[in-house]
């Protein structure tokens, strides 16, 4: 009796095991094809050496629409196909973020704010931000005169030097991150602020070591264990991280002092306002949790917005300096709606079809977030007959699908037609135009970079006439080794006035 329970107990418990792993291997036969790597490391050590921008293409052509690889720690799934992209971001479970080490650790252990959150926390943050944001003129034309207002405090500098090489990097910057200062705190910075030029220096700087397939994502365990190469990089990460979030603690301080239920007279407010009236534990809105997220939300505003609108416009520079006769073009169609004599607004826009379509190509030329930024799977998924386990991570090639030669045709020229109707009257929308990515996740202040991009580059393109610096070299359209985004490689222009 006892011998026939064991040997019942071994048979089913084998049974068990085979059936565990007949399915680990079927799902592993389904998974997406891809490059093999070493044991541990995975395709990390390849990738580090390549630039994804090129090997992405390649693998495409050799593996198909949906590769997979594995990095370090993760294992990862590219899509490079716009219907693929839109039909994945449209479904829940695509919508986690990886728990990367620099992430989580910014985040302060979990993920939080509105970046790199996911679940209940997203939905209720990026929900709460959208309607509140709009509130103070996110997104709406009463944005518009602080935006004029950042714009003419740029055209003043350009003036004073014109005929003299201008570094746009850091004053695009200057004038993006001070219009989101001012709607989250109701104040701007004064341009030469120490505090205001170190966020806008390691926003910078952070962004540009990490790299799109680098070891910082990937690989975490070298960002503490030794001393080569990226020690100094987590040292002055945790230091800048303090100092960023100390200077926004301190608003958030300055204005629970000054908090008055009748008067909310900016974002941090309305949050404020949350915060106080949020009574349930869940939340996450409440108490301690609560307090930590408002600072997060406003970390990622200011980090996804900043240097994405900034890097944008040295595009829109560095293409209307390589193209002189669409720069005549976009200047003669705002002498023609706005003339010389008033200040570009929103409203000219609808009418300003050449210079809507430029901004567009723009986008689709450099495609700044090439990847988007990286997706992680929440639970087991399928796409395009694959299997795709419950926690990988993944990157939708958005610059792939703006280089889809089938779908543009001459993907690789700069031709703002594209995105004009035969009639020469409409914008032209585009199924594979994403530059603010797909779906549920889609960028949350894209109405904002809309209106920023245009506000900022009409005002330029009325006012100046720009060239590249006689005394440098031939400029470059490479872009920088990818991050999360690609920025120019830096550039001085020379500006003269048209008027
Ligand atoms: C040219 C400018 C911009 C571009 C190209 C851009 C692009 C993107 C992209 C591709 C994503 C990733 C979406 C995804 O995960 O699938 C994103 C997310 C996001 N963007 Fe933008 N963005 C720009 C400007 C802005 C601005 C001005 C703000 C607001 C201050 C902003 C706030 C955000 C936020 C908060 C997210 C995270 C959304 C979420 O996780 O739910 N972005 N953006």
């Amino acid at each position: 009796m006892g011998l026939g329970i064991t040997v019942y107990l071994f048979i089913t418990t084998a049974l068990a095991g085979l059936c565990y792993f007949a399915k680990k291997w079927l799902e592993f036969r389904k998974l997406p094809p891809g490059p093999w790597g070493i044991p541990i490391l995975g395709y990390l050590p390849f990738m580090i050496f390549r630039n994804p921008l090129t090997a992405f293409p390649e693998f495409k052509k050799r593996y198909g629409k949906v590769f997979s690889m594995t990095l370090g720690d993760f294992r990862v799934v590219v899509i490079n196909d716009y219907k693929l992209i839109n039909e994945a971001y449209r479904q829940d479970v695509f919508m986690g973020r990886p728990a990367f080490v620099a992430q989580m650790t910014r985040n302060h252990g979990q993920k939080r704010g509105l970046l790199f959150s996911e679940g209940q926390v997203w939905v209720e943050q990026r929900r709460f931000a959208l309607r509140n944001l709009r509130n103070f003129g996110f997104g709406k034309h009463s944005m518009e005169s602080q935006l004029l207002y950042e714009a003419q405090e740029l055209m003043t500098f350009f003036k004073e030097n014109q005929g003299k090489p201008i570094g746009l990097r850091n004053k695009f910057n200057a004038s993006v991150l001070n219009s989101l200062w001012y709607i989250s705190t109701g104040t701007r910075f004064g341009v030469d602020d120490p505090n205001f030029l170190f966020m806008i220096d390691s926003f910078i700087n952070n962004m540009q070591k990490l790299e799109l397939t680098g070891l910082v994502y990937f690989f975490p365990w070298i960002l503490k264990n030794t001393d080569i190469f990226i020690k100094g990089f987590w040292e002055n990460f945790l230091r800048s991280r303090d100092r960023i979030q100390g200077l926004i603690r301190n608003c958030i301080e300055e204005h629970k002092k000054t908090y008055d239920d009748s008067d909310v007279r900016d974002f941090i407010d309305a949050m404020i306002a949350k915060w106080k009236s949020t009574n349930d534990p869940k939340s996450s809105f409440y108490k301690d949790e609560g307090d930590l997220n408002m600072l997060l939300v406003l970390v990622d505003l200011f980090l996804a917005g900043a240097e994405t609108t900034s890097s944008t416009l040295q595009w829109a520079m560095l293409y209307m300096i390589t193209f002189p006769e669409i720069q005549t073009k976009v200047q003669q169609e705002i002498d023609a709606a706005i003339g010389s004599s008033r200040l570009p607004s929103l409203e000219d826009r609808p009418g300003m079809i050449y210079t809507e379509a430029t901004l567009n190509e723009v986008h689709r030329f450099c495609s700044l977030v090439p990847c988007s930024v990286f997706h992680n799977t929440l639970e087991d998924a399928e796409l395009a007959g694959y299997h795709i386990p419950k926690d990988t991570v993944i990157l939708a090639n958005l610059r792939d699908a703006h280089y889809d030669k089938e779908y543009w045709g001459d993907p690789e020229n700069f031709r703002p037609e594209r995105f004009i109707d035969e009639t020469g009257t409409k914008i032209v929308r585009h199924d594979a135009f994403m530059p603010f990515s797909a779906g549920k996740r889609t960028c949350l202040g894209d109405q904002l970079a809309k209106d920023s991009l245009f506000i900022f580059f009409t005002c330029l393109m009325q006012k100046f006439r720009v060239a590249r610096d006689p005394n440098a070299g031939e400029l470059s359209m490479e872009p920088n080794a990818p991050t999360l985004i690609v920025a120019p490689k830096p550039f001085d222009i020379v500006v003269t006035s048209r008027n």
